[in-house]
């Protein structure tokens, strides 16, 4: 008895085994078409990546044509944003921040009388026309650790009329950098030197 009673156990379970692995063919045919989902996934990375490229690109127009292209009246709009912290004309007082006349090819953080963060203070350098494209694009990433709490100046063109309108705020305005060709100068270069 106790051994038949065994047989029944051990056909039970192996009955639900058989089940099972026929179960698991069955859905495994109804359910084939998985891969495709995956496909899709990456296909997804790949947009990911093409509007990092876009991302990159935008500021392809060199920033000494977009400096050329620019106009100071524009810039003094844009700079209505500073004006809370920042001081233009001549003589102006430090506020928030130091008065910014003369500033542009400036030693930076160097302004009489203004106690700038260390972070400013152990940058090196002046701020060209470039320097200061790049820190008022993004201050903080430009200059980690400055005490100038601003976001940034999102659009290249509304940066580049800002520095126009930067550059004029000086007893002697810098002169705008030359636009550069929109073509590569260097093959122009390479082919009289051949012939
Ligand atoms: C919330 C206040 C605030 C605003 C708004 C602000 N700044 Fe500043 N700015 C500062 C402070 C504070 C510093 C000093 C930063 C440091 O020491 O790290 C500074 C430093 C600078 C410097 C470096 C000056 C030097 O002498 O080295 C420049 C250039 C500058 N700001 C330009 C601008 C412009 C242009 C705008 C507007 C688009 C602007 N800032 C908006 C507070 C501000």
């Amino acid at each position: 008895m106790d051994s038949f009673e065994l047989n029944k156990i051990m056909g039970a379970i192996l009955g639900t085994c058989l089940f099972v692995l026929s179960l698991s063919i069955v859905s495994g045919g109804i359910f084939a078409s998985h891969p495709p989902k995956k496909a899709g996934y990456e296909i997804a990375a790949l947009e990911e990546k093409g509007g990092q490229k876009q991302a990159a690109a935008e500021p392809q127009v060199p920033l000494e044509n977009l400096l050329n292209e620019a106009s100071a009246e524009k810039g003094a709009s844009v700079a209505r944003q500073c004006v809370a912290c920042h001081e233009f004309a001549k003589g102006g007082a430090n506020k928030v921040g130091p008065g910014l006349y003369n500033v542009v090819n400036s030693d930076i953080g160097t302004h009489s009388g203004f106690a700038y963060s260390n972070a400013m203070k152990s940058k090196k350098g002046k701020w060209t026309f470039e320097e200061l494209d790049k820190f008022l694009a993004n201050p903080s990433k430009s200059v980690p650790g400055t005490s100038m709490t601003f976001l940034g100046v999102r659009r290249a063109t509304d940066r580049a009329a800002l520095i126009v309108y930067l550059s004029k705020q000086a007893d002697n305005p810098a002169p705008l950098p030359k636009p550069v060709a929109a073509t590569p100068p260097a093959e122009k270069k390479e082919e009289p030197a051949k012939q």
